[in-house]
């Protein structure tokens, strides 16, 4: 089928929630994807940071195969051994105490983490949870109301009540923002969709101590930073590096988790691990053997492979190398930030070959870098993201910063 039938027929059906992009894509390779017409992309986005291990991984592949011919799909009504083998990693990446909690997507592993926080504060009526400008945490209707940008509460007024928002990286204003509601405060280790903003190991130990102070539980959203995108399993284990004692008292997972199979999960440690019980929470699909077994397999070949270390190298490589870009065209780009890979690219203000449409820039640089053959991914007003496939060779880095190079080059004449 060629692209322009996908795309009108997609058009026709299907609730326009995306502003898509007009690319049909039909399969993909490592880190490349082609598209119906036999166009080749170099896939820096990775579906949003999901495709962990880029696409048709073969391992991956037969994992399912087999495991789709046993069993796909049992209620939680039932014990099946994929679940438990991967709660039991899962537990362990997070420091060996605690439980997990499967679900489908980042927002309704938000959710959960959402409800236990109203549990947990139910008694003492803290049912407030803080969160931070330029969050995002998800499309429900607690997501929005969570998310600190007000583009995504536009229309869907009342919101669910219970969420303030303060300044990102300011002790002083959550401090400040703390009610006798306040049960919660629950932040991204790196704002990924306002435009990879990374928190600081003072700001993360800060909210610790504020929490502890204040009885406070402290919540991390890993759905777009962790599963060793940052060269640790969770983003704020990257961060903490140097502080073995810090521990958030749960957080929530999603994306890359099952390497594009859409898992969402959440960890809560061991005074909190029991509050969600029979009758207070659930889902039909969360944790089913398919989807477990994609994401035991994902994490068995990211450690047999080293590439939580490769996240590490590659990431500092394209890094640096989009520094040195930065360097030679400033007019064009401003800055480099993130952490493994996870990179967030700003354009400079005003780059003259955007001034003519109204079309945010950072839309726009995705758009050229499409032509010449690369996906990447647009956040906030001016910032390009890549997320790349964990696997990512440096043979395969080098080609996405050559064509970065080549469109950067163009817009600074
Ligand atoms: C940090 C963060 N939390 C939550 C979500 C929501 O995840 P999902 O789209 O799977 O519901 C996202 C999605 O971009 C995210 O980046």
């Amino acid at each position: 089928m060629s692209s322009e039938k996908i795309k009108s027929r997609i058009d026709a059906h299907v609730i326009p929630t995306y502003a898509r992009f007009p690319i049909a894509l039909t399969h993909g390779e490592g880190c490349h994807v082609f598209d119906a017409d036999g166009k080749r992309y170099l896939d820096l986005g990775a579906g949003i940071a999901t495709a962990c291990l880029g696409h048709g991984h073969p391992e991956v592949a037969s994992a399912l195969a087999e495991q789709a011919g046993k069993l796909t799909h049992v209620s939680n009504l039932y014990y099946t051994e994929p679940q438990g083998l991967l709660a039991e990693k899962l537990v362990a990446l997070a420091g060996g105490n605690g439980k997990v909690f499967f679900c489908n997507s980042g927002a309704e592993a938000n959710e959960a983490l959402y409800k236990l926080a109203r549990l947990r504060g139910a008694d003492d009526g803290q049912f407030e949870i803080l969160t931070t400008l330029g969050s995002f945490h998800g499309r429900t209707l607690a997501g929005i109301a969570a998310t600190g940008q007000p583009k995504v509460k536009e229309g869907f007024a009342p919101a669910v009540e219970g969420f303030r928002h303060v300044p990102y990286g300011d002790l002083e204003a959550m401090r400040e923002a703390i009610s006798p509601a306040t049960g919660a405060i629950l932040v991204e280790p790196i704002q990924g969709e306002s435009g990879v903003n990374c928190a600081s190991p003072d700001y993360l130990l800060g909210l610790r101590e504020l929490c502890d102070e204040r009885n406070l539980l402290l919540l991390l959203d890993e759905v777009q930073c962790g599963h060793f995108r940052t060269g640790n399993f969770f983003g704020w284990q990257t961060i903490m590096a140097a502080h073995a004692e810090f521990a958030p008292d749960a957080c929530s997972m999603g994306k890359s988790i099952a390497a594009g199979l859409p898992m969402g999960a959440i960890w809560a440690s061991a005074p909190l691990q029991d509050l969600l019980g029979p009758g207070t929470h659930g889902t039909t699909f969360g944790g089913t053997p398919l989807v477990s077994t994609s994401a035991l397999k994902a994490i068995e070949i990211i450690e047999r492979d080293g590439l939580a270390q490769n996240a590490t190298e590659i990431g500092n490589y394209l890094a640096e190398q989009i520094g040195q870009l930065i360097a030679h065209h400033p007019n064009v780009l401003r800055e480099v930030r993130g952490l493994g890979l996870m990179i967030g690219v700003e354009l400079t203000e005003g780059v003259a070959a955007f001034a003519e449409s109204k079309r945010p820039a950072s839309v726009q640089i995705v758009e050229r870098l499409h032509t010449a053959g690369l996906l990447t991914i647009p956040a906030g007003a001016r910032v390009f993201r890549l997320l790349p496939p964990l696997n990512i060779s440096k043979q395969d880095a080098d080609e996405g910063l050559a064509i970065i190079e080549s469109v950067i080059k163009e817009l600074a004449q």
